[in-house]
């Protein structure tokens, strides 16, 4: 079937359906196009929580469905596609316990522990930061969350991105290092677990030199998920939509090479926009969805058929809810 006939299949099937879909921008253009709201993690979650139809329809990956069954339970949240960030993948509730051991063995005791954990997480790694009165944040946010969890006195003990910790480090000029990087941890304020974004690892110091020299005036903007050293290279560092709101906002004839998902930088403008690497940067997991499964996803919610709903125990919610208010409230 041609995915114009997908595409007009599926408006059609909406509009007969209390039914919001939404999108994160790493998403196939196709599908893109078809979300009634598009935006990042953040704006997602508030988004799609506040939103009164009570199916949603979320094209992204799982913990960003998770974040709005935590925020409004009542509300049924499918996902045409269960896809799972391969960073959240990274940390389990053992990972996590193990990591609270070893700072412990280390000398610092667990009350002296403030943990901060990026929205890319699972509800349980979310519940178990909840439980120890720790925070959420987001990549638009980060260095607020962390800036109000420092002032509890306490080690921040920041999961699962490495990369993102230690960016907030640098930019607000404190010490970090990562577990098991052999340093000690009591010589950090901001300690993180050994995770990272696989696709976003992809782009180098080489990369902007190789801009750079191409094009003496282009700006290397970058997502706050790549290394520091490419971080500290860049011109501009930003979640996905403080990246848009930037690079929507320079002259047309200003030259831009982007370091995030391939899918958000090949629709941002039709001239002047590089991707910041040699390599094509798509992160599998969001390609997982296809209009198909959107499609599917609509025909069984016609029927009554919730397959692909996202379910979490009471106990989970309920402290992954902590978690996440204590984000919303600052
Ligand atoms: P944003 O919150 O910036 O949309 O990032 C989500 C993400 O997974 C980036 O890889
Ligand atoms: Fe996860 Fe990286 Fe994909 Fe973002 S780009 S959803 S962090 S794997």
């Amino acid at each position: 079937m041609s995915s114009n006939t997908l595409k007009e299949e599926i408006l059609k099937l909406k509009e007969d359906l209390d039914v919001t879909i939404v999108a994160h921008f790493y998403q196939k253009d196709e599908v893109f196009e078809l979300a009634d709201f598009t935006g990042d993690s953040l704006e997602l979650a508030k988004f799609a929580a506040r939103d009164k139809n009570p199916n949603l329809v979320f094209c992204g990956v799982g913990f960003m469905g998770q974040s709005v069954k935590i925020l409004a339970p009542n509300k049924r949240v499918l996902m045409p596609k269960m896809a799972c960030c391969a960073m959240a993948k990274m940390i389990d509730v053992n990972y996590y316990d193990d990591n609270v051991n070893i700072l412990q063995k280390s000398g610092i005791k667990k009350e002296d522990i403030m943990p901060v954990t990026y929205i890319n997480s699972s509800a349980e790694v979310k519940a178990a930061v909840g439980k120890m009165g720790g925070y959420v944040c987001t990549s638009s946010n980060a260095k607020t969350i962390i800036t109000k969890a420092l002032q509890s006195g306490k080690k921040i003990l920041f999961v699962p991105d490495r990369c993102l910790g230690q960016n907030i480090a640098i930019d607000m000029g404190l010490k970090s290092c990562v577990v098991g990087d052999g340093s000690d941890p009591k010589a950090a304020d901001i300690i993180c677990y050994n995770g990272f974004c696989s696709v976003h690892q992809l782009f180098d110091v080489e990369d902007i030199e190789f801009y750079r020299e191409k094009y003496p005036d282009i700006l290397i903007v970058t997502h706050p998920e790549c290394k520091p050293e490419v971080c500290a290279a860049s011109d501009f560092v930003g979640s996905t939509s403080q990246l848009i709101k930037y690079i929507k906002e320079l002259p047309v004839e200003q030259k831009v090479a982007v370091g995030t998902e391939y899918n958000m930088v090949n629709r941002l403008r039709e001239k002047n926009t590089y991707v910041l690497s040699s390599s094509k940067p798509e992160c599998p997991t969001m390609n997982e969805t296809r209009l198909e499964d959107l499609r599917d996803t609509l025909l069984l919610i016609k029927k009554g058929d919730y397959e692909g709903e996202i379910l979490i125990s009471e106990e989970t919610r309920k402290y992954a809810f902590e978690a996440l208010n204590r984000m919303f409230e600052i």
